[in-house]
């Protein structure tokens, strides 16, 4: 049995311990927000944060887990109440076909967790390793940036807002 703890969930799995994260999570758990993209750890389409750093959960088996926590996009917010960051990515309209939002917004808040003021370029060189086809790259700085700002203003650092809007339990 592998034991994952997902957005504070923990849930048993009786799953091939060489199993990658991504399978685990859509297949079993149905948190279908990370994406395969190209399984190869190139495009970041997967990307989840396992005990504060984002991984691409295409290229990182369950075994290797090893009690760290997993969050997810579904953590972060709901349609209906999205978390700071979601809902800088929908007022910048950072969305085209929408693809790879999910592992941008998890990269993302990987970074606005240890740094809630970062410079633009700190933001690129953070988001280097996810790709947009598309090429909304520069909204998606953009919503960034409008998110630690509004976090700032809101006198908070990001974890706690996000934990405020439900996601860091
Ligand atoms: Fe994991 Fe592309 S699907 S990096």
């Amino acid at each position: 049995m592998i034991t994952l703890t997902v957005n504070g969930v923990a849930h048993s799995l009786d799953i091939d311990p060489s199993m990658p994260l991504l399978y685990a999570l859509r297949n079993h758990l149905q948190l279908n927000g990370a994406k395969f993209g190209c399984g190869m750890g190139q495009c970041g389409a997967c990307t989840v944060i396992v005990d504060q750093a984002p991984v691409f959960s295409c290229q990182f088996p369950v075994s290797a887990i090893q009690g760290r926590p997993v969050r997810t996009i579904e953590g972060l917010g709901s349609a209906e109440h999205p978390g700071p960051l979601q809902k800088a990515f929908i007022d910048k309209q950072a969305a085209q076909c929408g693809y790879c939002i999910a592992g941008m917004v998890m990269r993302a808040q990987a970074l606005l967790d240890r740094n809630s003021a970062p410079t633009e370029a700190e933001i690129r060189a953070h988001m280097e390793p996810n790709l947009c086809r598309c090429g909304t790259h520069m909204r998606i700085i953009a919503a960034i940036s409008e998110a630690a700002a509004n976090l700032r203003a809101a006198g908070d650092d990001p974890g706690h807002a996000v934990a405020l809007a439900g996601g860091a339990k």
